[in-house]
């Protein structure tokens, strides 16, 4: 108890001293900036920040990232993003005052600011999961051997190098470092549907969150003690599903946006059971904190309002794709000579496929910079009560 309140001492000590820095971004930003001196990233495409291009390399699959028009939105050039620049996890790297996540597969340098072990079409479960039950991939080696818990094991490889004794990785790995578990679920999801109906999809949802689940107890087993979990997107508005499940029937549709319903339904029960889960996981583990972040209704208010966002009306158009309705074809990939890329990608939601562009995923970053704040703000009035 006596060390808490020291603690707490400190932390508002510090807080007061951090917000008093002409130096920080913005008001709302500033309880967050300085407050973390890493970040640990796990997911796929969507925290990727260039791990594909090794481990598809390695798998001998072509990549398609490493061409234009992929990053040269900020960038300038391709970084093996899957998208025209910033990612969410960027935006996020960058209003805490961190250097973009460097790719675990990638980068050959110091992890002690982060390591992103994210990668590009990563599953919750592991690989042997669908290949035992002849998923069919497009090509067959999906999903590589790139799952959540390969993640953690790297993750686990890499740890001795960062911290040696079990205090000294308390320390670095609690105090001073933010985990990122996720978004995982599409994947697991977009691949099974293409065997399975999404009613039968929705019975593996379980076993997803449990997943997660485990995966997020064996990070504060090892000392993670600021955690960040996001849940999926709404795929019913993807392209790429838009474009797989193509539907004639009008009742298939939300009438207001285009979607489709039964796969955002899909997405609300996952992300339902997952906030169960994490509620679970708080009061299971008082001094830890895990936030939720929310990725579906950030998407579904750009698709309902696109001309707030700047979007063009038809906004379930991919930016950069092949001939179809969404300007999406599953034969034809962005950057292929019969693909088109939009004129400026900043009035698209979609980048390609299931991607969203730059300003997408900033408008999803404004978001969970709240949640991580207001999470902040949480413990220190849990501070002010003890002292
Ligand atoms: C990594 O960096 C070191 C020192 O900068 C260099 O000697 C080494 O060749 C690099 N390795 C690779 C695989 O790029
Ligand atoms: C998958 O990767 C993990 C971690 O790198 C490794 O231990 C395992 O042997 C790999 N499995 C296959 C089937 O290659
Ligand atoms: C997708 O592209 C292929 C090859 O260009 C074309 O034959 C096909 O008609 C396209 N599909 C749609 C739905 O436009």
């Amino acid at each position: 108890m006596k060390q808490h309140l020291w603690q707490c001492a400190v932390l508002l000590l510090f807080l007061l001293f951090a917000q008093s820095e002409p130096a920080v971004l913005s008001a709302s930003h500033s309880v967050g900036h300085r407050r973390y001196g890493s970040i640990f990233s796990f997911g796929d495409s969507f925290a990727d920040t260039g791990n594909k291009p090794i481990a598809f390399a390695a798998n001998s699959v072509p990549v398609t990232v490493m061409r234009r028009p992929y990053g040269d939105t900020f960038f300038g050039h391709p970084t093996g993003r899957t998208t025209d620049g910033r990612l969410i996890l960027d935006f996020l790297a960058e209003n805490l005052g961190l250097p973009f996540v460097p790719p675990s597969l990638a980068h050959n340098g110091s992890f002690h600011r982060g390591a992103n072990f994210a990668v590009a079409g990563a599953t919750t479960l592991d690989a042997d999961f669908f290949h035992d039950r002849n998923i069919p991939g497009a090509p067959s080696k999906f999903p590589l051997n790139t799952s959540l818990n390969v993640q953690l094991e790297w993750f686990e490889k890499l740890k001795p190098s960062l911290c040696g004794s079990t205090q000294e990785c308390k320390e670095f790995l609690g105090g001073r470092s933010l985990f990122f578990v996720g978004e995982f679920g599409v994947n697991d999801y977009h691949l099974s549907l293409k065997k399975w109906s999404v009613e039968q999809v929705r019975s593996l949802v379980p076993l997803v969150i449990e997943t997660i689940s485990a995966a997020i107890e064996r990070l504060i087993k090892h000392g993670a003690t600021s955690l960040v979990v996001p849940g999926v997107i709404p795929s019913g508005c993807s392209p790429s599903i838009l474009t797989m499940f193509a539907d004639a029937r009008p009742p298939k549709y939300d009438p207001k946006t285009g979607c489709l319903r039964a796969h955002n339904e899909l997405g609300i029960h996952h992300n339902t059971l997952l906030q169960d889960s994490l509620r679970g996981l708080r009061a299971k583990h008082p001094g830890v904190t895990i936030v939720y972040a929310d990725f579906f209704s950030p998407v579904m208010e750009m698709i309902e309002s696109p001309h707030k966002f700047g979007f063009r009306q038809d906004v379930l158009q991919v930016c950069c794709g092949g001939p179809g309705r969404y300007n999406y074809n599953d034969s034809v990939s962005c950057g292929d000579p019969g693909a088109t890329a939009c004129e400026s990608p900043s009035s698209s939601l979609y980048f390609d496929g299931v991607h969203l562009t730059e300003p997408g995923y900033r408008y999803v970053a404004d978001g969970w910079l709240n949640s991580i704040n207001s999470a902040a703000s949480a413990n220190r009035g849990w501070c002010r009560s003890e002292l």
